[in-house]
């Protein structure tokens, strides 16, 4: 039997609650002995839940669960920094192994967890921290161990992917489907970490961590939200052949780790284009296995339960046969990644500009200066004094684009740059 402490039993831990219910003799089985809840660390013991849980079960006080030599296993569904990684570092170092879906937690101290579990000879886990229900974290351990692995492109966010699904398919503006996505539970009340793109950049730091044996530092990879995006952008990229995503990207080229986060035109007969509404996909390139991508529910109560609990089977049975993953074990040192100004893509540039005679040849003249050249310009006509252009580059590196925006904002003719978003050649 396996003395198990849970951390928190709010969305996700309740539903670990009830897998473990429906199907605590299949999992007895597969672990090859009993996973047994003995103590769940609550913050308001008397809160009514949604789940049958023995209230002699519930504890608010953290020693009552790190301090029992009996439990061998901590889940940690708290969620948040702290208290969430000292009680982490408290489990380990008592010689307990952790399962957690913290993705915060293993992005930025994820070397040092894994340290600190080899040194106790216990094992960490953290599929729920990244995308959910979709297995990825392990899948890149170990069933894609023979690749190099190339390129990872993720939709991992999905409050973002829901708004711009809305936007795109319904034609709702950003805030209604905002709103839409906040009465569906898909969005959480304070969304500023899915909306800016921080919350797909802990993913990616832990995807690009293991994919590529190196430790990404989150705060270096360069983040960029989909506030910006207006449904005139939408209608052109689909003029274009485009759609609009939130891309979280890692790429390990030769002249080094290209690692990002922002949204991207996809061209609309890509498989990530079809990736709609709150669902989530990883799309990932190995040199042996080619092209592979997984697609599912990137969040949410069940499918990051079962991720949860898969873990838990995991480790149960390492527990057992008293086994280390040693597959967490490996301390490379951490790679600079690629300055953004030194990626190369295409941009679609988005201008408002004086319907004069003249003024495209002074724009063309801005970017021929700065050596961006032009993969195609739209012209809106309106029976308006200021009108619309749209400009699509060739490949260029982002400096270059970065210079010509500088200046365009001086030339007198043009109003203002509306957006500036990056055609990601998949
Ligand atoms: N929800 C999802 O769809 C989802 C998806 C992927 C990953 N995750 C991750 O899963 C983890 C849990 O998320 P969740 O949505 O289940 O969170 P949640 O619904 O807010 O639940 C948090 C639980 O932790 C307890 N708690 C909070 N602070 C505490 C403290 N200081 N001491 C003791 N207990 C404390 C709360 O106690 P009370 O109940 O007494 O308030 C609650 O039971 C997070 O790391 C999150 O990022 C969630």
């Amino acid at each position: 039997m396996i003395r198990i402490g849970m951390m928190g039993l709010g969305t996700v831990g309740s539903g670990v609650f009830s897998i473990l219910a429906k199907h605590g003799e299949n999992i007895a089985r597969k672990v090859g002995c009993d996973l047994v809840i003995d103590k769940v660390l609550v913050q308001e013991k008397d809160k009514n839940r949604g789940v049958m849980v023995d209230s002699a079960l519930l504890t608010d006080r953290p020693a009552d669960l790190l301090d029992d030599p009996a439990i061998q296993l901590v889940v940690e569904l708290i969620g948040g920094e702290n208290p969430a990684y000292q009680f982490i570092v408290d489990a380990l170092k008592r010689g307990k192994s952790v399962v957690t879906a913290n993705k915060l937690v293993v992005a930025k101290y994820g070397q040092e967890l894994f340290r600190l579990a080899r040194d106790n000879r216990v094992n960490i886990s953290y599929e729920g921290s990244v995308a959910g229900g979709i297995p990825v974290i392990r899948p890149l351990k170990e069933s894609f161990a023979a690749n190099r692995v190339e390129k990872i492109l993720g939709i991992l966010n999905g409050t973002t992917n829901y708004i711009l699904s809305k936007m795109s398919k319904d034609g709702q503006e950003f805030e209604t489907a905002l709103q839409e996505a906040q009465a569906y539970g898909y969005a959480e009340r304070d969304p500023s970490s899915d909306l800016s793109g921080l919350d797909a950049a802990y993913k990616i730091a832990i995807l690009a961590s293991i994919a590529f044996e190196t430790f990404v530092d989150v705060n270096s990879i360069y983040v960029e939200g989909i506030e910006g995006i207006e449904l005139e952008d939408i209608d052109i990229a689909a003029e274009l052949g485009y759609v609009i995503k939130l891309l979280a990207i890692a790429k390990n080229e030769q002249d080094g780790l290209d690692i990002r986060v922002h949204p991207a035109f996809v061209a609309k007969d890509h498989p990530l284009a079809l990736v709609n509404d709150q669902y989530n996909a990883i799309y990932l390139h190995g040199d042996a296995v080619n092209d592979v991508m997984s697609y599912g529910r990137g969040a949410g109560q069940m499918p990051t339960a079962s991720a949860v609990v898969a873990d838990m089977i995991q480790v149960g049975k390492d527990i057992c046969q008293q086994r280390v993953d040693t597959l967490n074990f490996h301390f490379p040192v951490e790679q600079t990644l690629k300055n953004i100004n030194m990626v190369e893509n295409s941009y679609y540039l988005r201008l408002q500009v004086n319907d004069q005679p003249g003024v495209l040849a002074q724009i063309t003249k801005v970017l021929g200066d700065n050596k961006v050249s032009l993969a195609s310009v739209i012209q809106k006509h309106k029976l308006t004094p200021v009108v619309p252009i749209i400009l699509v580059t060739h490949r260029v590196k982002e400096e270059a684009v970065n210079k010509s925006i500088k200046m365009l904002k001086q030339l007198p003719d043009v109003i203002a740059i509306n957006n500036l978003i990056r055609v990601e050649a998949l």
